[in-house]
């Protein structure tokens, strides 16, 4: 049995769903699965791990600053490890973009770091317009108009594909 350790940054809380899933596909494996959150500045030698796994969220075209400080950190312990990234965004629910080589957040971060990470996994993410406040509310509804997404204020949409997620939990599982 080897112990997974999965550190997230999520700014409303949809990453934590996804590595819950994760968690729970792995644990179903017979692995066990520990989170931590990177917005509380863990350090990799608090954790007994045998397998990392990096998962964050994109706002406004970036992953949290967090993630960079981390990776750029301790880069070369993560090497160590088998070990596995994934970013979660909106961008990934169109088929031409839900891919880790066709999702442009995904490509250019791994441009921005100098870690390369064994396995890459993106995730399409959630919209929850009435939890935004009125000036991300009116940005991400024109982003949404501009890509031919929903725009109704009052919609919550969820456009995570949960099978991929699974599929990627048993990759973990299988490393
Ligand atoms: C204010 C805001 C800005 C966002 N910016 C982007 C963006 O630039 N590109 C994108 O693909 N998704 C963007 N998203 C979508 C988020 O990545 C998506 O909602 C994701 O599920 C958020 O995950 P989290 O709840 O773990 O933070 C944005 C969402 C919000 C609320």
């Amino acid at each position: 049995m080897a112990q997974v350790l999965i550190l997230y940054s999520t700014t409303d809380g949809h990453t934590i769903e996804i590595c819950k899933r994760l968690k729970s596909v792995i644990e179903g494996s017979g692995d066990s699965v520990e989170m931590a959150n990177l917005a509380d500045d863990p350090r990799l030698g608090d954790f007994q791990f045998d397998k990392v796994v990096i998962g964050a969220s994109i706002r406004y075209g970036k992953h949290q600053k967090t993630v960079y400080e981390f990776i750029q950190d301790n880069g070369g312990t993560l090497d160590k490890y088998p070990n596995a990234l994934f970013s979660v965004n909106v961008v990934a629910r169109k088929p031409e973009k839900n891919t880790p080589e066709t999702n442009p957040y995904l490509q250019k971060f791994l441009k921005q770091i100098d870690w390369k990470p064994q396995n890459l996994g993106v995730f399409a993410g959630k919209i929850v317009y009435p939890a935004l406040g009125p000036v991300d509310r009116t940005m991400i509804r024109f982003i949404m108009w501009m890509t031919k997404g929903p725009t109704d204020p009052t919609g919550t949409y969820e456009f995570t594909d949960w099978d991929k997620v699974e599929e990627f939990g048993r990759r973990i599982a299988g490393l």
